[in-house]
């Protein structure tokens, strides 16, 4: 199972994926962490990201690209994976096709999430993230047992540099001018399935697995 999951920042793309890794023992990508963790270390990709992400702008599509299609490589054939983030241009679709193509494989399912805008910045602002596990939790909607501890590794809980408000404002534009293209690039291959994101992330993880379920019972 390849899956691609798609929506605007927010929209609880990294909190499904982590769900979905535990229930189907799927290998999860997250493009975002990814770049985080090579800002953290300072790396040549880090340096070219740095100044992009904090502003809310996509780093350029040969450089993620790369990234990307490296860690890809790198995933077992078997059960899979998840894209989380990426693709996110239309450019960018177009290299990971050509980049699965050339080992003989191919998309199964893009999850477009959906939701307004005015939850999506109550989400991000309540949103505090583990540096060390990358566990995602919300002030408001998912807290910690306790307050600033990841409930699964306990260390401190931090907020992201690109979660302020003005940032958010920037992200969603940006989302909309390059990354929504590809709602109608995925459905005009027949690949799309849209989800109402807005529900609580139980509820959103049981529309997801009738999904994936559905998918696996017709492979
Ligand atoms: P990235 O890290 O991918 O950020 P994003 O797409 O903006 O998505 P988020 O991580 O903000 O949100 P999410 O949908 O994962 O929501 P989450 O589950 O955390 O990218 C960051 C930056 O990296 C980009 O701006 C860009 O600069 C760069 N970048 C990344 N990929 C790139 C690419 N392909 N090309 C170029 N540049 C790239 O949930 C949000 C909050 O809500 C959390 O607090 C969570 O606990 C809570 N929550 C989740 N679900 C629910 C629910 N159902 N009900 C209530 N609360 C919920």
């Amino acid at each position: 199972m390849r899956l691609i999951l798609l929506g605007p920042p927010g929209a609880g793309k990294g909190t499904q994926s982590e769900r979905m890794c535990r229930r189907y023992g799927l290998a999860a990508l997250s493009s975002g962490d990814i770049l985080r963790a090579q800002i953290r270390e300072n790396t040549e990709v880090g340096k070219t990201a740095a100044g992009l992400v904090e502003a809310g702008a996509l780093v350029p599509d040969d450089v993620i690209t790369a990234v990307m299609l490296a860690g890809i490589a790198e995933v077992p054939e078997s059960p899979g994976f998840i894209l989380d983030g990426y693709p996110r241009t239309v450019a960018q679709a177009e290299s990971l096709e050509a980049g699965l193509a050339s080992s003989g494989a191919s998309i199964d399912v893009v999850l477009e999430f959906s939701m307004d805008d005015r939850l999506i910045v109550e989400r991000i602002v309540n949103r505090r993230t583990c540096e060390k596990c990358g566990a995602t939790y919300n002030l408001k909607f998912l807290p910690p047992g306790n307050a600033g501890i990841c409930d699964q590794c306990g260390e401190s809980l931090v907020q992201r540099a690109d979660d302020r408000e003005d940032v958010i404002v920037t992200r969603l534009d940006t989302y909309r001018a390059e990354t929504a293209p590809l709602v109608q690039y995925y459905a005009g291959k027949g690949l799309l399935e849209s989800i109402d994101a807005s529900g609580p992330a139980d509820e959103v993880e049981r529309e997801v697995s009738g999904i994936v379920d559905r998918l696996c019972g017709s492979a």
